[in-house]
This record gives C-alpha cells, sequence and structure tokens, in this order.
C-alpha cells in the first residue's frame, strides 16, 4: 500500500460525510474519520495552538501511522488541518508519536520513524521542518541509536519530547532496557536540532512498566514535572488497571550532573479511558491532553461502523501542591445553558456537592451509567454504558464533603473530583438524554453546553 499526503488528505475530503455522527463530540477533538491515538507535538505558535495527533484515516483501527493535525485559538474550537506526515518514505511502518519546538520561528516535528520489515525492527528519532505551519519537510535521523548503552533497546525507542533549555536542545525518550525489561525515559542533549547524544536516564521505575513510552515535560513552581505512560504496569492496590497507565513524575532535574531526584510519581487518571497525555510546548501554563481511550479496548465507534474512533481529552491545566498534581478542566463557562429540573442533556458541565455518601445515576433509554461516593471513595460506574469494555473505577479515598465537576459529552465522562485531587475518565454510548436519579444529601448545578 502506497501512503502519501495526497491521497490522505483526498481519502478525507470525500469521506468524510459518512462518518456517524451520534456519538462524535461536541468540545473534544476528534478525526474527521479514521482512527486516532496519541496526543503529538502540542505547541503554541503565535497566538495559535497547533496540535498533532496520531492518525489512521483509512479505518477506525490502528493502522501505519500519519500525523493528523488541528489548529485552535482558544482549546475548545478547532479547525482541522492537511495530514502533517504521511509514512511515505523508509517510515512506510509509520510515522509513530513525537513533539514539536519552535525553532528559528518554525515549527519543528520530532517523531519516530518506525520500521519494521522481515523481522527487522528499528525505531529512529526524525526531524521535520515547516514554512507555513500546514506543510511539513522530513530532514533524516537526529539521532544514532547505536550510541545507546549496550541493553538498551534499538527497536523500542521512541516518542521524542523536544525542549530548548538553558540553550541546549534536550529530548526526552521513552525507552526500554532489553536485558532487565523495564521502561526508561532516556534523555538526549545536543547544541542544535541535530546530532544528539546520549545524555542520562530516568529510571527504570516501577511506574514504567516494561517500555516508558510519550515522556512529556514541564517546569511548575520550580520542579520538574514528567508525564509518561507505561506498558504493562502490574496492577497494585486502586492503581495501574488499565493494561497501559499513565502517570506524573514530580522532582528536580540536574541537566548537568546528569540527573533526576524523583519526590512524588502517581497516576494521571483513575478511569479506563486516559492515555499518552503531553505537555503544550510554548505555553506558559502547564497544559496537558491524553487521548480519551485506551489500548485494549473494544471501541464501539469501530464495531459499530461509526468509520471513526478515539479523542482527545479536555485539555486539563495542571496545579502542583505537596508535590501532588491537581488536574482542572478549561473552562467551558461560554457556552453554558442553565438547566433546571433533572433532566440533562448528553453534552453538559454539572458541579456536584455532597455531604457524605450518595448516588447519582444517569439513565438513558438504552443504558446508564453512575457516580457515587462515600469515606471509602468515589466510584464512576460505566459498565452498563452500551460499551463491552467498560469498568467500576475509584479514587483512592472518599470524602466527608465531596465536590466534583462532571464534564459530558456525547460520548464521553470526565469526572474532576474535589478540585482536581483526582480524575476519572470513560467513554460512553448512550443515545438520549439523561434523568438524573439522586440519592442522598446532594446540590447539583447542571449546565448544558450549547454546541
Ligand atoms: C502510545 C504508542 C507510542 C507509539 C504510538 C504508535 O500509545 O504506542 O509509543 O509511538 O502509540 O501509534
Amino acid at each position: 500500500m502506497n501512503y502519501t499526503l495526497e491521497r490522505a488528505n483526498n481519502y478525507i475530503k470525500s469521506n468524510k460525510s459518512e462518518v456517524n455522527q451520534i456519538y462524535r463530540l461536541k468540545y473534544h477533538m476528534a478525526p474527521p474519520i479514521g482512527w486516532m491515538n496519541d496526543p503529538n507535538g502540542l505547541v503554541k505558535f503565535n497566538d495559535e495552538y497547533h496540535f498533532f495527533y496520531q492518525f489512521y484515516p483509512y479505518d477506525s483501527v490502528w493502522g501505519p501511522m500519519h500525523w493528523g493535525h488541528f489548529v485552535t485559538k482558544d482549546l475548545i474550537n478547532y479547525k482541522d488541518l492537511d495530514v502533517a506526515l504521511a509514512p511515505d518514505q523508509d517510515d512506510e511502518s509509520g510515522c509513530f508519536s513525537g513533539g514539536a519546538i519552535v525553532d528559528n520561528n518554525k515549527i519543528n516535528l520530532v517523531y519516530t520513524r518506525h520500521y519494521e520489515k522481515d523481522n527487522f525492527k528499528r525505531e529512529n528519532d526524525c526531524l521535520a521542518v515547516s514554512e507555513d505551519n500546514i506543510h511539513f519537510e522530513k530532514k533524516g535521523i537526529i539521532f544514532d541509536n547505536e550510541l545507546l548503552p549496550a541493553d538498551y533497546s534499538r527497536c523500542d525507542f521512541r516518542d521524542p519530547a523536544p525542549y530548548k533549555i538553558d540553550n541546549k536542545y534536550y529530548i526526552f525518550m521513552g525507552a526500554k532496557n532489553e536485558k532487565t525489561n523495564e521502561g526508561i525515559i532516556v534523555v538526549l542533549e545536543s547544541e542544535s536540532l541535530s546530532n544528539f547524544k546520549y545524555s542520562f536516564t530516568i529510571g527504570p521505575l516501577y511506574e514504567f512498566g516494561d517500555m516508558g513510552e510519550c515522556p512529556s515535560y514541564h517546569k511548575i513552581d520550580g520542579l520538574d514535572v514528567l508525564v509518561c505512560s507505561g506498558c504493562h504496569v502490574k496492577e497494585k492496590n486502586n492503581s495501574f488497571k488499565n493494561d497501559n497507565s499513565s502517570v506524573f513524575i514530580i522532582g528536580k532535574i540536574d541537566f548537568i550532573n546528569k540527573k533526576m531526584d524523583i519526590y512524588n510519581v502517581h497516576e494521571c487518571d483513575k478511569g479506563d479511558s486516559f492515555y499518552a497525555p503531553q505537555f503544550i510546548q510554548n505555553e506558559e501554563k502547564p497544559i496537558i491532553i491524553g487521548w480519551l481511550e485506551m489500548w485494549g479496548k473494544t471501541i464501539p465507534t469501530h464495531t459499530l461502523g461509526h468509520k471513526w474512533a478515539g479523542a482527545f481529552s479536555i485539555p486539563r491545566v495542571l496545579e502542583l501542591k505537596d508535590n501532588r498534581i491537581y488536574q482542572h478542566p478549561v473552562s467551558l463557562k461560554d457556552y453554558y445553558v442553565p438547566v433546571t429540573g433533572n433532566k440533562v442533556s448528553r453534552v453538559a458541565h454539572i458541579d456536584l456537592k455532597a455531604f457524605g455518601s450518595f448516588n447519582v445515576t444517569f439513565k438513558a433509554k438504552n443504558g446508564f451509567f453512575s457516580i457515587s461516593g462515600n469515606k471509602e471513595a468515589i466510584t464512576l460506574d460505566t459498565v452498563s454504558a452500551n460499551n463491552l469494555y467498560n469498568k467500576i473505577r475509584k479514587t483512592d479515598h472518599g470524602y466527608t464533603l465531596t465536590k466534583l465537576e462532571i464534564l459530558l459529552d456525547s460520548s464521553s465522562v470526565e469526572v474532576f473530583v474535589n478540585d482536581g485531587e483526582f480524575v476519572i475518565s470513560s467513554r460512553i454510548y448512550l443515545d438520549t438524554d439523561y434523568e438524573i436519579i439522586e440519592d442522598g444529601n446532594l446540590e447539583l448545578i447542571i449546565n448544558n453546553i450549547n454546541r
């Protein structure tokens, strides 16, 4: 199969009207047609945000990866731009994940060239540069994998995240120690955006499982915060319940002495649908966006033939308190339509305050989901929300006074618990407005979102 940018753009134009709209999200970014996974190269440039993503336009399942491209000014309203990268060279198995950096006043994409043929597999860091923020010219490999320490995998070495720090260029890489089968983050350094050298390693950490994917970096209040997504992290108490898990790593990185002192590591999301989050580059505020899905799931928009799968999470602004990350959704207030009574649209924002134990059920014609709480935990149960995979997921502890921000979109629910101490994200596939059935001492402020 011959994948080119032209073919992808033509295919999208001619076929996107066939996408079934029933579960299309109204204020989350999703591909015009086909499959999406990780956010890639989230970058602020001039007055706009350019967001790229792992994209296979031709089917609602994963395939040879392209980079899709959105542009947005306010993180909510967005436009699709032409496909930025296609696997059209010696990367025909895919342009895998990576990041973006503004250099010389241009957007530079640093991506993974995934090559797999006849039992030979390699992943290399490559550069692509744009003069017009739309078309990208591939410039080739910028790090020679043979410079890695001997035990490190040359074929599981991907998802570069580039930064300029104190006039030097650094790349955080998802990597693996092949000998011990442990996930790590490799840091590369260079004086320019080419000829990178190995610098140092962060990890292994339990939380990186057997491969650390999609690292991303931001400074928050003088500390260094990384996100990283571990593969096959073993379930532990109430954590790591999915095939893969994303975590925050909070500490201090010493780029001169080549080490990171780690103060805390914790999961980003307690739900079954959040992975591979990335910070927005060049944006002062620490804002992350994740893939509002997870590997290993049955995705109804695929099985039902709706011709699309995958979406971005709501952008989350991070706050650091006592070495822990609190997450706040960007505001949707401009779109509020106040609701009285107990009927709510599938696209809504709900502030919930509960004193003691409570249960709220959102009931549609073809199923329901519920949120409950007590001193032990806040629980999101999406098992009956018409999705074969969904699970019951909970926070590590509960509260006497619970405050929830519940974000509903046509096929998603994101629950921000007590000022963002925990977030639980999931996907729901219900077809009608919800009737709310409440139990307990509750206050609800409901706003439909007009989109
Ligand atoms: C994470 C990931 C990345 C890889 C990409 C391929 O979800 O596995 O490590 O680059 O997806 O699409």
